[in-house]
């Protein structure tokens, strides 16, 4: 593209990498509607920029003077497990009247910078609907690590189920223990492989059964439990875009093996959703690996895409 100048991110720039970054917010929430406004704002997006720029250097992308792209990240320590950098949804974006080639321009000049003070993990997150961006960053080398997920609480439909459909008190805790172990398992296995915590402590699932702001709705089959649904207030794991008060997230999902496929997640979903609305939630989120196959599959089926994240590992022997 003539006349592309890539150059480190200054405190000027920043007004108009906000306004970039809400345009295109505004783009995904007039296809994803239950997304909350005010992550669009500049005076939300502002402060964090200036907060993240005093941290780490950026680049920008300039068109005859004009800010048509920036990336900006954190420096982390620890990402799953390595020192990398991680640029959230907020903080990188490309105009997309420009030619995608201006991500991989940006990323060229970041990444030389990153390697060479010894982050060999990198990664991004984008709006689901940005799709050249998407496509820019697979080209790039990076592949998809987790996919974010809202809905609105209309009420959800489901047929009647055989087991008995109730929300979990702390005297469950033995029986949740189990399912939550399982869920533990299955995700550090094959093909997901997430770096959790091998002792299986259950201490936080204590806490939370016992924190009246969470509330896990559960599937009995006489007094055995074979499924169950955790829902909460907005986790700050999930994409920043919907991290607000009017956002429950769904932290935890488990079917028993034989119970699965007969509509018992989509129960207990109903049923949070509703639970979500009498509790004065707005919206509802969730986040999941898209490798965890038969998750991703009814997590779409349920929620729209907002945020896709990419991760790219980098030999640095
Ligand atoms: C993800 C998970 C919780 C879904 O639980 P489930 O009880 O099997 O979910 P449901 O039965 O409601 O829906 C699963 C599928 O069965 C289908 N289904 C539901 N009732 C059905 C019926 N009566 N006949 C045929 N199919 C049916 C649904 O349409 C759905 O299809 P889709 O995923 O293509 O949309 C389950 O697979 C699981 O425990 N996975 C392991 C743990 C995990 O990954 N947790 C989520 C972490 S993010």
């Amino acid at each position: 593209m003539r006349s592309l100048t890539i150059q480190p991110l200054t405190e000027a720039h920043l007004p108009a990498a906000a306004d970039l970054v809400c345009a295109r917010y505004a783009a995904l929430r007039r296809v994803v509607p239950p997304l909350p406004a005010c992550s669009a704002e500049p005076r939300t997006l502002l402060p964090r920029l200036h907060d993240m720029a005093q941290r780490a250097a950026g680049a920008v992308a300039l068109h005859n003077g004009r800010l048509v792209g920036f990336l900006l990240a954190y420096h982390l320590e620890r990402l799953r497990g390595r020192r990398g950098v991680f640029s959230p949804e907020w903080a990188n974006g490309v105009d997309p009247a420009v030619d995608a080639s201006v991500h991989a321009a940006l990323y060229a000049h970041m990444a030389h910078q990153w390697v060479a003070a010894g982050y060999g993990l990198h990664g991004l997150s984008l709006f689901a609907n940005d799709s050249a961006a998407n496509e820019a960053w697979h080209w790039l080398g990076f592949g998809l690590a987790v996919a974010d997920g809202v809905r609105d609480l209309t009420p959800l439909v489901t047929p009647p189920s055989p087991l008995t459909i109730r929300r979990a008190t702390f005297a469950d805790l033995p029986q949740l223990v189990e399912l939550d172990g399982a869920l533990h398992h299955h995700l550090m296995a094959a093909p997901i492989f997430l770096p959790l915590d091998p002792s299986g402590d259950h201490t936080a699932l204590a806490d939370e059964l016992a924190d009246p702001t969470y509330a896990f709705w559960t599937a009995w089959e006489r007094d055995e439990v074979v499924a169950f649904m955790k829902f909460g207030s907005a986790s700050i794991n999930t994409c920043a875009v919907v991290y607000d008060p009017g956002t429950t997230s769904i932290t935890g999902a488990f079917t028993k093996t034989v119970w699965r496929g007969q509509g018992v997640a989509a129960t207990l979903l109903a049923r949070g959703l509703a639970w979500a609305r009498a509790a004065g939630y707005t919206r509802c989120a969730v986040d999941f690996e898209p490798m965890n196959t038969p998750a991703a599959r009814f997590w779409q089926t349920h929620f729209r895409l907002v945020c896709l994240s990419h991760l790219r590992s980098i030999d640095l022997c």
